[in-house]
């Protein structure tokens, strides 16, 4: 006769050989001594066989989990749960990021870029969740397609991320203005902007629904810290997501945006190698880290306006419109004094 304990450790062993062991040869085994066998698929595609008397009785007591709880994504509740977001320059950086974060909260994402190699890559790198549409933001026919497509591939439009943008010549002076590049960073930033909550508000309107962010930026509420296009650019999206939730309001559409502080993006390090040609791409990174860096033991990343964008997105935000939300670690709430003895 065997002890309980020594029972408990041969069942024990029984059940992680049956998680190893080839599935063929234990469904086949497992027939012959008439159990039951479950088969369950792993969300990585393994195949994996569960005992079911191992499963219900001596799993559960010794503190087995099954696959889903093994392999949950959701340690958190998902606070986009069915949600459908399109996020605008989802390629890369912030809208990468974010596409990410809005997944990982049970949204499906329709991810809309100029880089179409890199958009596919990300989109499946991102899983089924997420859908790589070709899009330029400055054409209003393929902002209108992307929106259209989002509607007829889930049914509607949730959540509209209008974050591509381009930072442009960096040149400061402002008499050295080139109007020509001016009219190419508004078309990205700010008429994309425009374009986006147009098209986001035309299928939102009827449902009387809906949550549409924008990445502004730092540099449209303080002068200084980049060329007068860029923060031009960047103040006309925080007053095109005020004046727009104004309107959107009226059929319970909330519009926000966010406005970060220096982010080390390709957008970010293209931007410090236009000033300093022959710098390193890691100085660029820690140049751009340090040169906004406000609050001590830690940075601002990508993340953190992913997970802004989540707040802001979801119905936890549901009475918050109009708002532009920064992050930047109190850069922007701080000016020294110039005190000198
Ligand atoms: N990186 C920073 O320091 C910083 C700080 C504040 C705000 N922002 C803003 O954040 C947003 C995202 O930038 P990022 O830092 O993630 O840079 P990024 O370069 O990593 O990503 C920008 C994405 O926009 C896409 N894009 C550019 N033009 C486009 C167009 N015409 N149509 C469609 N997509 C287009 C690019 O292909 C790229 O994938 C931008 O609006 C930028 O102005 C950036």
């Amino acid at each position: 006769m065997f002890s309980y304990s020594s029972q408990l450790k041969m069942k024990i062993l029984r059940c992680s050989l049956l998680l190893r062991s080839p599935s063929s040869h234990l469904t086949e085994r497992n027939r012959r001594r008439g159990r039951v066998v479950e088969r369950n698929h792993a969300r990585n595609g393994f195949e994996v066989l569960f005992n079911c008397r191992v499963k219900r009785g001596l799993a559960i007591r010794t503190g087995i989990r099954t696959q889903q709880q093994q392999f949950s994504t959701h340690s958190t509740p998902a606070r986009l749960a069915g949600k459908v977001a399109i996020i605008t320059g989802a390629a890369s950086g912030v809208g990468k990021a974010t596409a990410a974060e809005f997944i990982h909260h049970g949204a499906q994402v329709v991810l809309a870029d100029i880089q179409h190699e890199l958009g596919k890559y990300v989109a499946a790198e991102l899983g089924p969740g997420a859908t790589f549409v070709p899009c330029d933001v400055t054409q209003e026919p393929q902002v209108a397609a992307v929106v259209d497509l989002a509607v007829a591939k889930h049914g509607r439009l949730d959540i509209m991320y209008n974050n591509a943008g381009i930072c442009g010549p960096m040149t400061f002076a402002v008499t050295d203005v080139d109007l020509t590049e001016f009219d190419r960073v508004m078309a990205v930033n700010v008429r994309s902007v425009v374009a986006g909550i147009k098209h986001a508000a035309r299928v939102m309107v009827p449902r009387r629904a809906g949550s549409i962010l924008c990445t502004a930026s730092i540099t449209g509420l303080v002068g200084g810290l980049a060329p007068l296009t860029y923060s031009l650019s960047k103040a006309a999206v925080a007053a095109a997501v005020r004046l727009s939730a104004a309107e959107l309001s009226n059929h319970g559409i909330r519009v926000n945006c966010i406005s970060p502080v220096g982010l080390p993006t390709p957008f970010g390090i293209k931007a410090i190698r236009e000033i300093f040609p022959d710098m390193e791409e890691q100085r660029a990174v820690e140049m751009i880290e340090l040169s906004s860096a406000e609050l001590a033991g830690t940075k601002c990343e990508v993340e953190d306006v992913a997970k802004a964008a989540t707040f802001l997105a979801s119905d936890e935000a549901k009475y918050i419109s109009g708002h532009n939300l920064v992050v930047d670690g109190g850069f922007t709430t701080s000016k020294r004094l110039k005190l000198s003895p």
